[in-house]
């Protein structure tokens, strides 16, 4: 193993009934002045926002709502939920919802204590910061992302048509909720690219040095069977709390940095998921989808022999009579072929480009990683755009 540091401030709390068990008691531990954050209604139907608001109710807080937070939230959405925060001297932030919902509010959670720009200081390029945010819970009700135990937030600024996510330990949760019956109303679709975002990033990081044996790569192949095991079982039955609790969990350990201990990590595609969200705004786990077997092809013979073990230790399959590449490269092939099993969009056209999308201009927007197998080029990344169009 390489050297590591290991830190994770957030309290995680999972399983059935887990709001109304916890929460008042945690409430205990701040002031008056609440903010309840949540997105574009969904928690209303669902019955989570009577919940927690009669919760909050019962402890005798002041709520603030700061609602509307949508799909791939926007520095401008930020800057409104800050304003908010700050004339409400906000205390605790209460974020219900997915990883938008999360993310955004962990910005706001800076933005609430900062007087200069958000963005410029800690967005645009990696910032240090000086000083506590306002502290933050969160319940998710969608999962996929694993934002609810570390301090990523991917924000869309949407002036500049730039997607982008740090990673600030002071932005982690103070406390994350993981009830799975919460996640049953999320709509079959979103239920997939969620379980795909999570197989996305242990990929991300699995296919990255070092290669030799190590405890995050195996921990890491045990996770990527159980998402496609879990997500198998979830397609057929969306309310099979084994599958659901599952999945739940396996979103968080993706995310929560235990894997990338000792591990370059690559996220080329994610940087490149990001550039055509910023232009489209399109669904994040789709994208992964549709890039990822692409991608894959391209860097498979630069990483032939993780990509050959990822075949046999993740997909079963025999190696007998292949030689690496061959071996290597079905293993892409049965991520393809699994992406088209459990319906998830395979070109870009499904996803919201279309032929006026300046494809050269996201692909020149792109970050271009250093820890890849491959180090890719703007060229090379709108070589695969066209691939997947
Ligand atoms: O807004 P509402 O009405 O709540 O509806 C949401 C939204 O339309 C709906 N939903 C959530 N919970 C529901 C529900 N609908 C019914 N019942 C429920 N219980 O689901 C839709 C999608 O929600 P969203 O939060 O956008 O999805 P997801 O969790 O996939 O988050 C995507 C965002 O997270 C970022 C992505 O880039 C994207 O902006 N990511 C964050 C990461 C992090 N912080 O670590 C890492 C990821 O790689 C990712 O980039
Ligand atoms: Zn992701």
């Amino acid at each position: 193993m390489n050297n590591f540091i290991f830190e994770n401030k957030t309290k995680t709390i999972f399983g059935k009934g887990c709001v109304k068990g916890y929460l008042p008691c945690f409430l205990k531990n701040y002031e008056k002045n609440i903010m309840l954050a949540y997105g574009g209604g969904s928690i209303k139907k669902n019955g989570i926002y009577d919940e927690i608001t009669a919760i909050l109710r019962d402890c005798g807080k002041i709520v603030t709502e700061f609602s509307g937070i949508m799909p791939n939230p926007t520095y401008s959405k930020v800057l409104e939920g800050a304003e908010l925060a700050k004339e409400n001297d906000i205390d605790l932030i209460i974020a219900v919802g997915g990883g938008s919902v999360m993310d955004c509010c962990k910005a706001v959670s800076l933005a609430a204590k900062y007087d200069g720009d958000v963005w410029d200081d800690f967005w645009a390029k990696p910032g240090i910061i000086g000083f506590e945010p306002v502290p933050l819970c969160v319940v998710v009700t969608a999962s996929g992302t694993g934002s609810e135990m570390n301090g990523g937030a991917v924000i869309t600024n949407e002036e500049l048509k730039i997607k982008t996510g740090r990673d600030y330990p002071k932005c982690n949760p103070v406390l994350a909720l993981l009830d799975p019956t919460y996640t049953y109303s999320v709509p079959k679709r979103q239920m997939v690219s969620g379980a795909f975002d999570t197989l996305s990033h242990i990929m991300e990081i699995y296919f990255s040095e070092p290669d030799e044996p190590n405890v995050s790569d195996d921990i890491a192949e045990s996770l990527m069977r159980g998402v496609i095991r879990d997500l198998r079982t979830a397609v057929k039955d969306p309310e099979d709390y084994t599958a659901r609790s599952n999945l739940m969990w396996e979103a968080t350990m993706a995310e929560n940095r235990v894997i990338k201990l000792g591990k370059k990590t690559d996220f080329e595609c994610h940087m490149m998921e990001h550039q055509l969200g910023a232009y489209t705004n399109c669904n994040h786990g789709e994208g992964l989808a549709v890039l990822h077997p692409e991608y894959y092809r391209h860097i498979c013979i630069a990483g032939k022999n993780k990509f050959a073990r990822f075949a046999v230790n993740v997909w079963g399959i025999s190696p007998e009579e292949k030689n690496e590449l061959q071996l290597a490269e079905e293993g892409v092939e049965a991520l393809a072929d699994f992406i088209k099993e459990v319906g998830l969009p395979t070109t870009l056209r499904e996803i919201g480009v279309t032929e006026s999308t300046d494809l050269k201009a996201i692909a020149d927007s792109c970050v271009c990683v250093p820890n890849s197998y491959k180090v890719m080029t703007a060229e090379e990344i709108l070589e695969i755009f066209k691939a997947c169009y």
